[in-house]
């Protein structure tokens, strides 16, 4: 869990993080976050909409581990999109968690409905908050989240710093290949959320069957292909055993043939929400 990638910036990434979607605020995420520290986590990622920024940051601001050994991911709204409503949302995330930067802070989607006319527009002015937020210290790297090729393309066209990350759904029923051939033209690093498929993937009985093989969990034989492919995973639980558990994938090796044989579920569930046509 400590074991880094190294972003296009040299800043280190611990390679599995904490993920929080769908931990209200309050006393589950201050909990888990705990737990997941106390679990061994160092980096937790987080996000303005999942309205916990409080408790993660009192989770971790708590625990005894040092702010600095903590990597610390939250993202940028919808509604705050543009130059100052940026520079307005990244302070005040800051306030929230409790801290003086961030270690990673990511546009959390590239076409809000709001700004559906003119998302390039908007999402250059955000980007050049945020390159400014860079250099004044206040984020020790910035990315994007939902971005497919096309809005990596558009980015490109005024950005003056290439995203660190772009951070997306992707798990074996879904592996995002334009997105990974996009992001690797950039060497932008693949963060996968939902690596579990929101739960969905743990009952696909060829995950079961290779789990035990491998004398491990479905969960954990999801999370070890995605390692195996070089993303970085992020699983969310609210429960202290599945945290635990989460971390626990780095004493096996999953064969290529079996790698082969879970790519092969590609398509079969829940696939990514088209993030030009999200009503959100
Ligand atoms: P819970 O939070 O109740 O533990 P994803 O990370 O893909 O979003 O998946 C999260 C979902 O998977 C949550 O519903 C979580 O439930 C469940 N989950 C996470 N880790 C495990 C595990 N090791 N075993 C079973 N279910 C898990």
């Amino acid at each position: 869990l400590i074991d880094t990638y190294t972003l296009n910036n040299d800043v280190k990434i611990p390679i599995v993080g904490f993920g929080t979607w769908q931990s209200a605020d309050g006393d589950i995420a201050y909990q888990s976050v705990q737990t997941a520290i106390d679990a061994g986590y160092r980096h937790i990622d987080t996000a303005t909409a999942y309205g916990n920024e409080v408790s993660v940051g009192k989770a971790i601001n708590d625990s005894d581990v040092d702010r600095h050994d903590i990597f610390l991911t939250t993202k940028l709204w919808n509604d705050d999109h543009g130059y100052e409503a940026t520079t307005k949302a990244l302070d005040n995330s800051l306030k929230s968690l409790d801290t003086d930067y961030v270690d990673l802070y990511l546009i959390h989607w590239p076409n809000p409905v709001e700004f559906r006319d003119n998302w390039e527009q908007i999402n250059a002015e955000s980007w050049q908050a945020m390159e400014e937020a860079y250099k004044a210290g206040k984020v020790r790297a910035i990315g994007v989240s939902n971005f497919r090729p096309h809005h990596l393309a558009s980015l490109m066209k005024t950005a003056t710093i290439t995203p660190a990350v772009n951070q997306n759904y992707l798990n074996p029923s879904d592996m995002q290949p334009e997105v990974i051939h996009a992001n690797e033209q950039y060497n932008i690093l693949n963060e996968a959320y939902s690596p579990l498929g929101t739960g969905e993937l743990l009952s696909v009985p060829l995950l079961h069957e290779l789990g035990e093989k491998y004398g491990h969990s479905a969960a954990q034989l999801t999370l070890r292909w995605s390692l195996q492919h070089g993303f970085l995973p992020l699983p969310k639980s609210t429960h202290a055993d599945r945290i635990q558990q989460n971390t626990d994938i780095f004493d096996f090796t999953i064969s290529d043939s079996d790698m082969k044989a879970i790519d092969g579920l590609h398509g079969t569930t829940r696939v990514a929400d088209d993030p030009d046509l999200v009503n959100f």
